[in-house]
């Protein structure tokens, strides 16, 4: 190879290692300034259900961008945790027409916690005719507290055929939907 074809070859090699390289660099700006969304699901559950709807919820959620979802149940959860998300989503099963001990006194703890969020969604569990009930106190008793919260949308309720459950066939896909939802408003 005479020395003039060697330069042009070197030229084309440092273009394409250049090339490489900015492509590299473009995309970690890109993945680093994407808009991903950090959410927080907290659930009570006494047999499941509720927990099951939470997992599908953030299924949805994670279905969109590169979103962040951490499940947790009440039972255990750090409320003084310092870390702001983006939503928070509390579920909780229809017990009396109401949410749960646990899940109302989070819910009364949260304004003297370092924990903040920017909009909030919820969910409940129920059967027979209580569509709806537990959710519509969750979200009254949310607004009483914090006055200038963000609904990011009306609450979801899923029916369990008994009790113990299971999810009744027909509500089981909403669950997931209702996650791509929220992502998808945000
Ligand atoms: C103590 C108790 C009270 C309940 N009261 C109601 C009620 O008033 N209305 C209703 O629709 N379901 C009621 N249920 C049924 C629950 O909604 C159902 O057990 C729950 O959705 C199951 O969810 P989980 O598996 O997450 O506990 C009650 C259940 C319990 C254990």
């Amino acid at each position: 190879m005479d020395n003039a074809l060697r330069e042009r070859v070197i030229v084309i090699n440092e273009k394409i290692i250049t090339y490489y390289i900015s492509r590299h660099i473009i995309n970690s700006i890109l993945k680093e300034v994407s808009i991903i969304m950090k959410v927080l699901i907290v659930f009570s559950t006494t047999y499941g259900n509720t927990q099951k709807v939470a997992e599908l919820i953030a299924d949805g959620i994670n279905s969109v961008e590169d979103n962040e979802t951490v499940v947790s149940n009440v039972k255990g959860f750090d409320i003084n945790e310092d870390k702001t998300y983006d939503l928070i989503i509390i579920g909780s099963p229809n017990h009396g027409g109401h949410h749960t001990k646990s899940i109302k006194k989070f819910i009364n703890n949260l304004p003297t916690t370092t924990l903040k969020f920017n909009s909030f969604a919820v969910f409940d569990t129920y059967m027979g005719k209580d569509f709806e009930k537990a959710v519509k106190a969750m979200e009254k008793h949310i607004t009483e507290v914090f006055p200038n919260s963000t609904i990011a949308l009306p609450g979801l309720s899923i029916k369990v055929g008994r009790i113990k459950g299971p999810i009744v066939e027909e509500d089981l896909v909403k669950c997931k939907e209702y996650g791509t939802k929220l992502a998808k408003k945000e």
